[in-house]
């Protein structure tokens, strides 16, 4: 077999562990060729390919965050425009299969090629761990890790100077990131784009700490978290070519709000794009693996339409359809949880 592969939309610390994985399991398992289409669609798209050989350059990639393909976005509407042109490039290949490794848009591209008769295999990856159908995307835990560690160390600087500090991490619309890093770095609140915040609540809790004594408060916001209707002003923000929605800084809104409303000495801290870079953690590394593994025997038992998901310990196989249907928000019982240590 003739097998493709390629990384689409936010890189995330794994991606070359898939990829190894799939170069070597085809090559060992089947003896199949993959070939690597170069920054996501784009590449597909203009027909740049790689050919990705089972040497030690490909093993050497493991600890390597990013992706060797290089990555990209596109808009829906570009690729969908695209069809024939998609359809002629894997043809002229002889391309048997493609294996799109990416989260939601890129999981959304590879169902419509699916929907038109291209065999598609997805693996599922976005840090922001939202992907319908998989308990874990690897990519998840490594951003977690960065969170937590920003995290812990704010807890002394914060407390040394009797302020209120704010950590905005990744999260366009689910708030996992922030949830997981928030309990694991003990925050004093943590707000997720899944349950509007109101700002007076936020406060009367740090007022709360400090009138108890705490001298110090540790607030873990999610970038696309937005407050409950009529609590205060703000601006949503926009949309960029992609069609993602864009923010305005909210934990920086978040936290001159505090300051002006209570007057304690606040600090923002953005983590932004420090969270996706680096080598990825033990956990996505062996995830990232089996996700790559099972990806490239799908493909041989021509299990087209499906992604590959972890339920449980068990990496499994789902139809890309139920991958797309909706994102995995953070349940309300989840936060509810986090919350009983709020304050
Ligand atoms: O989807 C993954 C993600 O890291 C989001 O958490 C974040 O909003 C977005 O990508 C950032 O995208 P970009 O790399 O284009 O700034």
């Amino acid at each position: 077999m003739r097998i493709a592969t390629l990384t689409s939309g936010g890189d995330c610390p794994g991606l070359n562990a898939v990829i190894r994985a799939i170069v070597r399991t085809a090559s060992s398992e089947y003896g199949s060729t993959v070939v690597g289409y170069e920054d996501g669609w784009i590449g597909l798209m203009e027909d740049r390919r790689v050919q990705l050989y089972d040497d030690e350059n490909i093993d050497r990639v493991l600890l390597r965050g990013g992706t060797m393909l290089g990555t990209g976005r596109i808009h829906p509407d570009i690729l969908t425009a695209s069809l024939d042109r998609i359809q002629d490039n894997l043809a002229d290949a002889g391309i048997d299969a493609l294996i799109p490794i990416g989260g939601e848009g890129t999981l959304k591209a590879g169902k419509w090629l699916a929907d038109n008769g291209v065999p598609v295999v997805g693996v599922p990856k976005t840090i922001d761990n939202d992907v319908n159908g998989t308990d874990f995307t690897f990519g998840f835990d490594t951003a977690v890790a960065v969170a937590t560690d920003a995290v812990d160390r704010l807890h002394t600087t914060a407390e040394s100077h009797q302020r209120v500090m704010i950590v905005e991490v990744m999260g366009r619309h689910v708030g996992w990131i922030a949830l997981h890093a928030g309990m694991a770095g003990g925050a004093h609140y943590i707000v997720i784009p899944e349950e509007p915040f109101d700002i007076n609540e936020i406060c009367k809790s740090m007022e709360r700490r400090f009138q108890m004594g705490e001298k110090y408060g540790i607030i873990v916001v999610a970038e696309g978290a937005a407050p409950k209707e009529g609590t205060m002003e703000f601006d949503a923000g926009g949309v960029d070519q992609f069609g993602h929605q864009t923010f305005n800084g909210i934990g920086q809104i978040i936290g001159d709000e505090i300051k002006n409303r209570t007057g304690y000495d606040v600090r923002t801290t953005v983590l932004g794009h420090i969270q996706r870079g680096g080598t990825p953690t033990a956990y996505d590394r062996v995830l990232a693996t089996r996700y790559g593994v099972h990806a490239a025997r799908a493909v041989h038992e021509r299990d087209f339409g499906t992604i590959v998901a972890l339920q449980g310990e068990r990496v499994t196989r789902i139809p890309i359809d139920d991958a797309v249907a909706e994102l995995k928000v953070v349940p309300e019982g989840r936060y509810r949880t986090a919350r009983a240590l709020f304050g």
